[in-house]
């Protein structure tokens, strides 16, 4: 988004908003399964006249897939989403209005508009990820934002901001930081949407879809995968979607480093575009040797005991 088409005025005042987020389509391919959870997040959003729409709140295990839940009802919807990153050093202010230096010769201060008055002010998704990691004293500013009111009010900017009637919102937290949500904020959030492990055949998809280029060989690896992951201890299907892509994404990589001559493609380094994949190999397919050594070195035992 240009910087300009970013500019809006509010009460004389010229602020800045955030960008809203585009997943880029190359890294984002097929989306598998939680369709339950799709559904329960469409329905808690569903408003009139009358009835406000919820917030809800996703809860899982790293990598189980809330993020990508988001992006999919965002590509699905059409809705601009706007993403606020929670985290320890988060202020209440943080949450509405922030200022930075500014590159007009008229004027040394912009506000900048948080992705959740951003949100607001436009009628997008604000999608506040690790909610969990934001101090409460911080989160009471978002109250108002998740009751009847629908508003915010910004000290900094001086100035109440209310919801668009199209501004939809939803947080996400992992599992071991819910309790440390205080319950003025977690009382609000609702429904609470768990998002577990999927089944096996989901997880192959995924596979399967990151994997387009060697479809004729996959299956073989997916069959040896499984049965590497349950020798291990692991149950079927316990395994995450990021675990598994990224187990597929190593040993794709040690496969293309062996067949591109192995050591030797350190050479590559002082390449404008170092070890590229796209330069003059195409994809190298993976052996049953690669996903057992990637398989290895990613899954420690006392990865596999805890699942
Ligand atoms: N249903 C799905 N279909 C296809 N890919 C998925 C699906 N769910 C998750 N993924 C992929 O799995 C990976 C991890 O997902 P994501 O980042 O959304 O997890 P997360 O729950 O937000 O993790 P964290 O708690 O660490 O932030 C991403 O690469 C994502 O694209
Ligand atoms: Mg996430």
């Amino acid at each position: 988004m240009a910087e300009t088409n970013r500019k809006i005025i509010i009460n004389n005042k010229t602020v800045f908003q955030s960008e809203p987020f585009q997943p880029q389509a190359r890294y984002f391919t097929g989306f598998f399964g939680r369709e339950t959870e799709l559904a329960q997040l469409t329905a808690a959003w569903m408003a009139g006249n009358s009835s406000l729409p919820m917030c809800p709140l996703f809860i899982g295990e790293p990598g189980t897939g809330k993020n990508r839940l988001i992006y999919e009802i965002s590509r699905r919807t059409g809705r601009q989403l706007y993403i606020f990153q929670g985290h320890e050093d988060v202020t209440a202010e943080d949450l509405a209005c922030t200022v930075r230096f500014s590159d007009n010769n008229n004027s040394t201060m912009d506000y900048m508009l948080s992705p959740l008055v951003s949100a607001m002010y436009n009628g997008g998704i604000c999608f506040i990820d690790e909610i969990g990691k934001i101090r409460p004293r911080a989160l009471a500013l978002l109250v108002s934002v998740l009751d009847e009111r629908t508003y915010i009010d910004s000290t900094l900017l001086g100035e109440r901001i209310h919801a668009h009637p199209g501004f939809r919102f939803v947080a996400a937290t992992n599992t071991t930081d819910l309790n440390l949500l205080p319950e003025f904020i977690l009382s609000r959030l609702r429904p609470r949407i768990t998002l577990g492990y999927q089944p096996k055949e989901e997880i192959d998809s995924i596979i399967r879809d990151q994997c387009k280029e060697i479809r004729n060989e996959v299956d073989i690896l997916i069959d040896l995968f499984w049965a590497l992951w349950v020798e291990h201890g692991g149950k079927p299907g316990g395994i995450t979607p990021r675990d598994a892509i990224y187990l597929f994404a190593w040993a794709s990589k040690l496969s293309s480093f062996h067949q591109t001559g192995g050591i030797e493609s350190l050479l590559m380094a002082s390449h404008e575009k170092p070890y590229d994949l796209d330069l003059q190999h195409t994809y190298t397919g993976i052996k049953p040797e690669h996903l057992k050594l990637a398989f290895e070195i990613l899954f420690s035992d006392n990865f596999l005991i805890k699942n």
